[in-house]
């Protein structure tokens, strides 16, 4: 056995986000946003689950808190809820939202916990996507103005505050596939979105560093390693085309100031309107990278391909099979997107802001979860994570998605993250074998290998 410690002040956390755990959906004057209204439609979620309750976190928020300490959690990422704070998304606030997130936070400091704060994970007020949602350039001051009035009620302190949770979630699951919310299926919009959150993002910084608040800002970036099926100068294309589009779209309009050479050439039918100036806004240097890793894929050309002409599956390491998401486990993928991102884009720091499974957990009759899958698989990641820094990548912190069970989008309630057991009816929480474990690694910041 090899103990691979990790270094000093490195933040263990867990991760979760506003509409996936919170529920209270319409109370204390929150607003709708697009989530609310696309579950309230028929077959847009399966099994018909909606976010109203979820695991009633808006409520439960203290005792939440108190189950981090006893995992000795050094961070949690949460996110805010836009239409807490500002039920049309711009204009009134609405002080009881804000109240809320005041509180939490407070609590988390007094128990030890750094708060790392999301603006948004994707629940877009209703009232924004009612006049062009992303597509719509003035989605990008409205942002800017919620990210004030967050920054000035919150900014003395919270540590490290992310603007946008997955961009690429957003852009193309909602507005170009549109299997999530809004549910628009349109590449136009998608690329329009892309460059909009990008600039509200360049936005939000400028607002952050003109009001000297604490703590640090980023962006957190969902990145999956892309290889070619195989050797085929196709295949290798290809796979540079799927890369672009999902990664460095995003990247390099933040660390190089261009978008890559496909918005030019494969998409230019359906290439963003920028104008002089937004490429500076969106490049402005930024604190820390949050990465979030679940697999690998691998690309292929494929004649019947779509736009892009291709085809991608998920890979698992050898000998490793795949999550109850049907997502290949590859840990090594980690190791080398965290190199990549450091090696490319040099960022002064970088956190793992998601990271975990879903696994098939069956409570024994006495109500305990043995998810020992989940500690496999978590254990694989922390090694990785740890051969990263041992490359020079300035990690910083780890945060497992996720703490409890929650509302998986698409999939609603039936996929389990959690390290903690949520009983959906009764609203009970119990600690998983995960989150025992979790707990002995934290506690000796070191993985025991
Ligand atoms: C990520 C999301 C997060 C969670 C995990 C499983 O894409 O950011 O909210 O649903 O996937």
């Amino acid at each position: 056995m090899t103990t691979r410690a990790f270094p000093d002040g490195f933040v263990w956390g867990a991760a979760t986000a506003a509409y996936q755990i919170e529920g209270g959906w319409n109370e204390d004057g929150k607003g709708e946003s697009i989530w609310d209204r696309f579950c309230h439609l028929p077959y847009r979620v399966s099994n018909g689950d909606t976010g109203d309750v979820a695991c009633d976190h808006y409520h439960r928020w203290a005792e939440d808190v108190a189950l981090m300490q006893s995992l000795g959690l050094k961070g949690y990422r949460m996110s805010i809820a836009w239409t807490r704070v500002l039920p049309e998304g711009r204009g009134r606030v609405n002080t009881r939202g804000l109240d809320f997130y005041d509180r939490l936070v407070d609590k988390l400091l007094a128990a030890g916990i750094r708060p790392n704060v999301t603006l948004n994970h994707w629940d877009l007020p209703q009232a924004i996507q009612d006049v062009g949602g992303w597509p719509n350039r003035d989605t990008v001051e409205w942002f800017a103005d919620y990210a004030r009035v967050v920054f000035d009620r919150l900014g003395d302190r919270v540590s490290l505050w992310a603007t946008h949770n997955e961009p690429m979630v957003i852009a193309f699951l909602g507005y170009e596939v549109g299997i999530f919310a809004p549910g628009i299926a349109d590449m136009t919009q998608a690329l329009q979105t892309v460059h909009h959150l990008l600039l509200s993002h360049g936005r939000a910084v400028q607002v952050f560093r003109q009001g000297n608040y604490r703590g640090k800002i980023g962006i957190v970036l969902n990145i999956s390693p892309y290889q070619p099926a195989t050797d085929s100068e196709a295949d290798r294309q290809a796979c540079q085309r799927l890369d672009e589009l999902y990664t460095r779209i995003f990247a390099d309009p933040l660390f190089k100031a261009r978008y890559p050479e496909l918005v030019s050439s494969w998409l230019k039918p359906h290439a963003p309107k920028v104008k002089d100036g937004d490429m500076a806004i969106i490049s402005q240097s930024i604190d820390f990278l949050g990465v979030n890793y679940y697999n690998k894929s691998a690309v292929a050309f494929e004649h019947e391909g779509g736009l892009l002409k291709l085809s991608s599956r998920n890979i698992s390491a050898p000998n490793l099979g795949t999550t109850e998401m049907g997502w290949g486990i590859y840990p090594d993928g980690l190791r080398e997107v965290l190199v990549d991102v450091h090696t490319r884009y040099r960022v002064p720091e970088v956190y793992v802001t998601e990271n975990g499974c879903a696994a098939v957990d069956q409570p024994d009759k006495s109500g305990f979860v043995d998810d020992r899958e989940r500690i496999d698989f978590m254990r694989a990641h922390f090694r990785a994570a740890h051969q990263a820094i041992e490359q020079g990548v300035p990690l910083k912190g780890f945060f497992c998605w996720s703490l409890m069970d929650n509302f998986e989008w698409s999939r609603g309630y039936g996929k389990r993250f959690g390290m903690v057991w949520v009983d959906y009816q009764t609203q009970k929480r119990v600690l998983k074998a995960s989150a025992n474990w979790y707990r002995d690694v934290i506690a000796r910041n070191a993985l025991e290998d």
